[in-house]
This record gives C-alpha cells, sequence and structure tokens, in this order.
C-alpha cells in the first residue's frame, strides 16, 4: 500500500514571520480537519531561509519539510549553492529536483537530476522528482515521449531501491499556476505511463512502490476527484499551499481515507 503525500510548494514566496505563523496555523488547522498524520504524509517545502524556523515549529509533530533545490555536491566552490550534507544536518525530510521553473529559468538537466537524485538518497532525503511536458509538446502528441526520456535520463545510473523510494510528480507545465488542472483522466494516464515505464526501468515490484504525486493548479475543490484515480497517490501544491487553512483542507482529501475519526454511516 502507497501512503499518500501532499506536500507543499511555496516557491519564493513568504517572509520569516509569515512562515512562523503560517507553520503555528498549519498545525491547528490540520487537527481541526480531524487528519491523522499515521495515514498521510504531508511536506512544506519552502525557501532556505524560512526551514530552521519550521523545523521547530514542526517538531515531533509528524509535518516534514522539504527544500525546493539543492546542489549535488557535499561542499565545494559553489557560491550560492546549498548542500545535501547542510540539507541531512537541518534535519530536512524532502527535497523538490528538477521542478519545472528550474528546467525552464535555470538550465537543469536531466543529467544534473540524476545527480541530485543519487545525492538525496546518499543523505537520506526523500527526493520529489518532477516531469512533465509543455503545452506545445502535449499538442504535438509528444507528452508520452516527453516524460519517458525524463525519466530514462533522470533515473541514469540510479539503483531499484533508490528508484522505489523516489517521489514522481507529473506536472505538465501547461497547467502549472495557469488555473488549467490536467482533468483527472489526462492525469492519472500519464501516472499509469510513469509507473509502466518504471517497471521496464526497473522492475514491476519497484514500479509499485514508487508514490507518483500530480502537480498543476491543485485546490481543495479538486484534489478529491484526483485522488480517487488509480495511480495518482498525492499531490504537488504550489498557489493553493501558500494558504495554511486550503492546504489543511487539501491534506484531508478524504476524511474516510486520512480522517482520525471514521466517518458515522
Ligand atoms: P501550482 O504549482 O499549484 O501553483 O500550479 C504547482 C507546482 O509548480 O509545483
Amino acid at each position: 500500500m502507497r501512503k499518500p503525500l501532499i506536500a507543499a510548494n511555496w516557491k519564493m514566496n513568504k517572509l520569516v514571520e509569515d512562515s512562523t505563523a503560517y507553520g503555528e496555523e498549519l498545525i491547528e488547522r490540520l487537527k481541526a480537519e480531524d487528519v491523522d498524520l499515521k495515514k498521510v504524509d504531508v511536506a512544506v517545502c519552502v525557501p532556505f531561509i524560512h526551514m530552521a524556523a519550521l523545523k521547530v515549529i514542526f517538531l515531533l509533530r509528524g509535518i516534514g519539510v522539504g527544500a525546493q533545490n539543492m546542489h549535488s555536491a557535499d561542499s565545494g566552490a559553489y557560491t550560492g549553492e546549498i548542500s545535501p550534507a547542510m540539507l541531512e544536518d537541518m534535519g530536512i525530510e524532502y527535497v523538490i529536483i528538477g521542478h519545472s521553473e528550474r528546467r525552464m529559468y535555470f538550465a537543469e538537466t536531466d543529467a544534473a537530476c540524476a545527480e541530485k537524485l543519487k545525492a538525496a538518497h546518499s543523505h537520506k532525503i526523500r527526493p520529489i522528482l518532477c516531469v512533465g511536458e509543455s503545452l506545445e509538446q502535449r499538442e504535438a502528441g509528444e507528452h508520452f515521449d516527453t516524460v519517458r526520456k525524463q525519466l530514462a535520463g533522470c533515473f541514469e545510473g540510479i539503483g531499484g531501491k533508490e528508484a522505489a523510494g523516489t517521489v514522481i510528480a507529473y506536472e505538465p507545465v501547461w497547467a502549472i499556476g495557469t488555473g488549467r488542472t490536467a482533468t483527472s483522466g489526462q492525469a492519472n494516464e500519464m501516472a499509469s505511463f510513469i509507473r509502466s515505464v518504471m517497471a521496464d526501468l526497473y522492475d514491476a515490484e519497484a514500479a509499485e512502490q514508487i508514490v507518483i504525486l500530480y502537480g498543476g493548479s491543485v485546490k481543495k475543490s479538486n484534489i478529491a476527484e484526483l485522488m480517487n484515480m488509480s495511480d495518482i497517490d498525492g499531490a504537488l501544491v504550489g498557489g493553493a499551499s501558500l494558504d495554511a487553512g486550503e492546504f489543511a483542507q487539501i491534506v484531508n482529501f478524504d476524511p474516510d481515507v486520512v480522517g482520525k475519526t471514521p466517518k458515522v454511516q
């Protein structure tokens, strides 16, 4: 059984004082929503400056803190970068790798993602690898080929155990921040395809274990339908995660699945 994961991606937002208030509010809202954090993994992926405050607030609360990027080397002359050893030292549990905004604006390649994936696993940080096609690629019917190529490149040199422990987020670029969500059918079709590619690259057992998220304009109004699909195990949430109340409602995508108190029939 794959455990659902709902991850927030704040991108480049919020100041330190906002992050403290958000952390406290999220704990309260998850309590009010009656969410059992043993039944769902929750991660909040934030800019580096917010990590220390959130680690303290989330201590022993069952909410993970994640980075949105990292370098693949442990240390060295890489001005402005943050290393996996530094993240591990801070107790950071997750790292987003290969987000389309990093691929687009910072020229991140599949080969660079493979190095970062290796580094994350060797530091026991759970990577969330993003893949997904552009609008032009979808309209040209190249979305499956694009994603297959990204997966082959990003998992180059990664062992089966590490692959099985990698979270893969399918984020069609045309659905990010646009308000235009892929239909649950489109999202699940690609999630199933990703699982079949991983079965080809590794084996069926590894593919079955991989937690696959959908990302792109996820909000409280569409999460339930997405989470009902066979191959979607969670969500990577950008804009809608900036509000702790809405994010808590997204985490509570189905009270029967993640609720502490079973619903009375
Ligand atoms: P969005 O972003 O939810 O604002 O579309 C998702 C993401 O980029 O991870």
